[in-house]
């Protein structure tokens, strides 16, 4: 099957598959505040990752190009809403125009219809340095994705089989282009161990991935003859992903997402330690379903309600919000405890009344 039109199935099957709804996020709990000494007004929205300041927390993650026409209708839409809403957007793999320059156009469209916007590009990690130089000049990009998808892979029948050196090529890819390089998985989830590995060779952040959202062993199984259903239940929920990164030992920034749908879940991410969240799947299907207006609508109501949560528990600010106080139970609560993660960290703490922004 060629490229191109693996990428139109893969938002076809994204659709159909549909959310998990599986994140453990349903296992945090804000404790309440009945004194938050708050307004809505003294709410930011501001957040910082790497070097960059952006004045929203929630981003579209990668998802599309490639596929021709149809996916350059797709990112034209993406980045019309990113740029409306002051938002970072990722594009999917650009290795398909890397291939075939005739796709550039379904990629290069994000920054024409954006052009001062924070755009990251995405390739997988059998990148080269060469390949990752031309698709962050291919966009202007402000930073790189790369993105690790072992158990997709392992799924789709004309996937790699061999995983090896896949740290050093990153190494050499954060060395050799000059630009934050920011590593993610695609709905299974990242462990310590990884974290820490990655944050060892310059990563600037990572986009845990969990799951519990868009599921791509499904997907690609849903392309296959005889199923490898094991797969499909396969990876560390977006709650417990959130809590190893935060508890890996290092200062790597780090990101949330697989599953979100919510101002809410946007709100709980944070709070175990993002600084930024990311959707795919929940905009994609809002965008085909009601349009360019549907997805603003929708955009305009996260951010709105954020700001509502931020009220309640009395965070004026993203970094006051990673400190709000929550308490974790159910199955996140149980992996915490067997990977010897101190749950309690999270309850005792809480929001100093001197932050201000
Ligand atoms: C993706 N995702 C993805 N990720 C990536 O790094 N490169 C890519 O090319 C793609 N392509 C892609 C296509 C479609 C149709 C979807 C829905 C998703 C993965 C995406 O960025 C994200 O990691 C996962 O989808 C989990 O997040 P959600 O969808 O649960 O919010």
């Amino acid at each position: 099957m060629s490229r191109s039109r693996r990428k139109w199935d893969h938002i076809q099957h994204a659709l159909t598959t549909g959310q998990e709804r599986v994140t453990g996020l349903d296992d945090i709990v804000f404790i309440h505040q009945s004194l938050p000494d708050t307004g809505i007004s003294q709410i930011s929205l501001d957040t910082k990752i790497g070097e960059l300041t952006v004045s929203s927390p929630i981003f579209i993650n990668a998802m599309t190009g490639g596929g021709g026409e149809r996916t350059m209708r797709i990112n034209r839409d993406l980045a019309v809403a990113a740029k409306e809403f002051g938002m970072i957007m990722a594009v999917g793999s650009q290795m398909s125009a890397l291939k075939n320059a005739d796709e550039e156009k379904t990629y290069t469209i994000v920054r024409k219809e954006n052009p001062k916007g924070i755009i990251i590009g995405n390739l997988g990690s059998e990148a080269t340095v060469e390949e990752a130089k031309r698709a962050v000049d291919m966009i202007e990009a402000n930073m790189l994705q790369i993105h690790l998808n072992v158990i997709q892979e392992l799924t789709m029948p004309e996937g790699e089989r061999d995983f090896t050196g896949a740290l050093k090529r990153i190494e050499s890819i954060v060395k050799g282009i000059g630009l934050p390089v920011i590593v993610k998985e695609v709905g299974f989830g990242m462990n310590q161990t990884v974290v820490k590995s990655l944050a060892s060779i310059g990563v600037k952040a990572v986009d845990v991935g969990g799951f519990g959202g868009t599921n791509f062993a499904k997907i690609e199984n849903e392309r296959r003859q005889r199923m490898l259903s094991f797969f499909n239940d396969w990876g560390i929920p977006t709650a417990a992903a959130l809590a190893e990164a935060k508890n890996s030992g290092t200062s790597i920034d780090i990101i949330s997402s697989g599953g979100i749908q919510t101002s809410l879940d946007i709100a709980k991410s944070i709070a175990l330690g993002a600084n930024l969240v990311g959707i795919a799947g929940y905009f994609l299907k809002i965008l085909v379903k009601e349009g360019l207006e549907g997805l603003f609508e929708e955009m305009k109501l996260l951010h709105e309600e954020l700001a509502l949560i931020m009220t309640a528990v009395g965070a004026k600010t993203i970094s006051d919000l990673q400190n709000a106080p929550l308490v974790i139970s159910g199955k996140t609560h149980h992996w915490l405890v067997e990977r010897n993660i101190d749950t309690k960290q999270y309850n005792q703490r809480f929001i100093k009344k001197t932050s201000s922004h």
